[in-house]
């Protein structure tokens, strides 16, 4: 089988053992706690969220279990996932305990892609590979940031990004003192894959019981949204033209926004002259996930990407194939389903979403299924950016 056939998962999370007794070990959240059910039988719960709903979820072996995570792989086909710490990562911890913490755990990250299984079809590739963790917590001198990086990207070869949330040092990811860290992460190539966890708080959600879905459905991608707009709108993009950022949940509402945004930034005398280009632009600088549950919201953030590059200041108007940017995800272990099944309706959804773009070809579906996340983590080659022919 050719590779750029392969199913490539870039949004898949672990909870490390080592992270899981940590959170284990505490009294308020995040934490697991055991709890025991009237007819006495025990259930370990995950609580994370700010005002966590329904008394969290339950958790179990698909969060820390690498068989779990194969088996998992092999009942959906997926042949290569790129597995991340799920949030909310260190966010909770002083920044030395962080950063001990961050040193063993990718360790650890690292020990569990190299010495997991090979990909059957070629032995050169492996199954697991991951996204590393920065000490990125409020309070962290942003000068040992770039350290962090460069150890990462130095000692761990199975690692092929970073996770990070959207709080930077404390201050977002506008902050002036996290150029640095943007610079090393440009210069090493890592991956920055930005993930939501504290959504836009819970006074948006009225009191109504509606379990998770108020905050994982709207509250994640808004978080999202704002946390990448922040960003461009600081100029970090047209400072660091090298960084790679995915954004999960497929990008949120960027993409359906950017317009909008385009046009407040040119009626603001606050923004006047600020950006490189017009807001649009950098939707074709970023890539997405293709974690979006439909084909309807697939084809919108491709076409949308592939507009992108008409917004350039000063040339370069021709379209491009916005695909090339989406990468198939599953959010695994999040997301299972409510009954007995084979496969996950989760999983299933977002392989049909795929399918279903009826403006993609067979070979830009085949991108998006595992093409494009092999050349973006540079298992390809990272030269060229359109997708293959199999
Ligand atoms: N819920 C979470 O807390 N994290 C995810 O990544 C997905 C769902
Ligand atoms: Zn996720």
């Amino acid at each position: 089988m050719s590779l750029r056939k392969l199913l490539v998962d870039v949004h898949t999370h672990v909870y490390l053992p080592r992270y899981a007794s940590v959170l284990r070990s505490r009294s308020n959240a995040p934490r697991i706690l055991t709890r025991y059910t009237p007819s006495g039988q025990s259930e370990d719960r995950l609580l994370i969220l700010d005002d966590e709903p329904s008394g969290g979820r339950p958790v179990g072996a698909q969060y820390w279990d690498r068989d779990e995570k194969l088996k998992f792989m092999d009942r959906h086909g997926i042949d290569i996932s790129f597995v991340s710490s799920a949030n909310p990562w260190l966010d909770f911890l002083p920044f030395s305990e962080a950063q001990t913490l961050a040193r063993e755990l990718n360790a650890d990250l690292e020990s569990y892609c190299a010495t997991g299984p090979s990909v059957v079809s070629d032995a050169n590739f492996k199954r697991l590979y991951g996204f590393g963790l920065l000490p990125l917590v409020p309070g962290a001198p942003a000068e040992s940031l770039p350290a962090a990086v460069s150890q990462l990207a130095n000692e761990h070869p199975h690692i092929r990004g970073v996770i990070i949330g959207t709080r930077g040092a404390g201050l977002g990811l506008d902050d002036p003192a996290l150029e640095p860290l943007w610079a090393s992460l440009a210069e090493t190539g890592l991956v920055v894959f930005l993930h939501p966890h504290y959504g836009v708080g819970a006074q948006a959600w009225g009191t109504r019981e509606n379990g998770h879905v108020l905050p994982l459905a709207l509250g994640f991608p808004f978080e999202t949204t704002t946390a990448i707009t922040r960003l461009i709108l600081a100029g970090v993009l047209d400072r660091h033209p090298d960084l790679r950022i995915l954004l999960a949940h497929s990008g949120g509402a960027l993409p359906q926004l950017s317009s909008r945004l385009a046009s407040c930034i040119d009626h603001d005398p606050v923004l006047l002259g600020r950006l490189a280009h017009d807001a649009r632009w950098y939707l074709g600088r970023l890539w997405f996930d293709a974690v979006a549950y439909g084909a309807a919201e697939l084809d919108f953030v491709s076409e949308a990407v592939g507009r992108a590059n008409r917004y350039a200041r000063g040339g370069g108007k021709e379209r491009k194939e916005g695909s090339s940017r989406m990468l198939f995800g599953t959010d695994h272990p999040f997301f299972p389903p409510l009954g007995e099944t084979e496969k996950w309706r989760s999983v299933v959804e977002n392989l049909e979403a795929i399918e279903g773009v009826e403006r993609w070809s067979e070979e830009e579906k085949a991108g998006v299924r595992g093409g494009n996340a092999l050349r973006l983590f540079g298992l390809l080659g990272t030269t060229k950016m359109t997708t293959g022919t199999g």
